[in-house]
């Protein structure tokens, strides 16, 4: 018998009707960064279509992006002062401080604000913790200590109206210290998503050059995964929900889709996948050399993403992939 499977591939509207994948707007995530300073929208020279905003600003941003259907944010911050214990990510004046307050001025409910819970963007060496040891050999990030600071910046984001917080450091035990100090804040409805699967990778390189984050020293291979390892994926997920996460997220996403899959088939929690600064910077640039179709490879590339499991995308490309879905070429 001749099977005919292109019958059901023979209209637009049939074609749309049998789509096994759906996205939606309500589902995408948009990274802000929030830049201390005053006056301050300039473009990221390595995130093209990016900005850094000021808090006075960052409005024009968040405008914008609602006006593209999307939003919620996920929010960064770039401090001027860097220390060795990172503490303006949790000083009441620090910068995502300030941008949660004046977004939430401006915006209110309008505008669903998550928090990136780091210290790389606000220690001196740029590692995600706090160090030990006397010199560059026997240096490592120093968990334990580091899980009181992260604490402290997840109640300091609940207490300037952060909607959700997520803790992107891959501390062990995190999880389990941000929902303690959140429930004993009173934040007991404080959402988490975890930063549950998130891999050493080469693909942060042009949010490092954005934030100022890249570490000063060593690279972030004792904490973050070792890009080998699905199963080893599978119990990190299983531990943040142990320590109760809300939502999993896997990072970075196209160089990981066995990974997303694996996680979604494992859990039932809410399965995010985090579309990072070198998959967005990679597809920029390609296009700007003439070699693929940015608006095309877009779309592909998010639809796999969603394809492979996660139910949630974080996304420089928020914004155009909204516009996408409404016009029909995907969702
Ligand atoms: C902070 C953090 C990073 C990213 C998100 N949160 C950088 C890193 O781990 O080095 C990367 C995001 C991106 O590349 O778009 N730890």
């Amino acid at each position: 018998m001749l099977i005919r499977n292109r019958r059901l591939r023979s209209s637009l509207a049939l074609r749309q009707m049998i789509r096994e994948t759906r996205i939606s707007p309500e589902s995408l995530v948009l990274p802000i960064f929030l830049k201390e300073g005053q006056g301050i929208k300039s473009e990221i020279s390595s995130l093209q279509g990016q900005y850094h905003y000021s808090p006075d600003r960052v409005g024009e941003g968040i405008q914008k992006a609602l006006d593209a259907g999307v939003s919620r944010f996920l929010l960064f911050g770039i401090p001027k002062l860097k220390d060795p214990v990172g503490s303006q990510a949790y000083a009441e004046e620090g910068i995502v401080q300030q941008g949660l307050r004046s977004i939430k001025k401006d915006f209110r409910d309008k505008a669903y604000l998550i928090t990136d819970i780091c210290l790389c963007e606000y220690t001196d060496h740029g590692h995600c913790g706090v160090l030990k040891g006397e010199n560059p050999e026997n240096t490592v990030v120093d968990n334990d200590p580091t899980l009181e600071l992260l604490a402290r910046t997840a109640v300091s984001h609940a207490c300037c109206g952060a909607d959700m917080v997520a803790p992107s450091d891959m501390m062990d035990g995190r999880v389990f210290a941000l929902r303690q100090a959140l429930d004993g804040a009173g934040f007991t409805n404080m959402p988490l998503m975890a930063y549950a699967v998130k891999y050493a990778s080469a693909f942060y390189g042009p949010f490092r050059e954005a934030a100022g984050s890249a570490p000063s020293f060593g690279d972030r291979k004792t904490y973050q995964m070792d890009p080998h390892n699905r199963r080893e994926g599978l119990k990190e997920a299983f531990s943040d929900e142990a320590e109760g996460a809300d939502i999993l997220m896997v990072k970075p996403a196209l160089a990981y889709l066995d990974v997303i899959s694996a996680v979604r088939d494992n859990t039932n929690l809410p399965v995010a996948a985090y579309s990072v600064s070198g998959e967005y910077a990679m597809t920029k640039a390609a296009a700007a050399a003439g070699l693929i179709d940015e608006y095309g490879v877009m779309c592909e590339s998010a639809l796999a993403v969603y394809r492979a499991g996660a139910g949630i995308l974080l996304t420089y490309y928020a914004e155009e992939i909204a516009k996408a879905i409404r016009k029909g070429d995907i969702g």
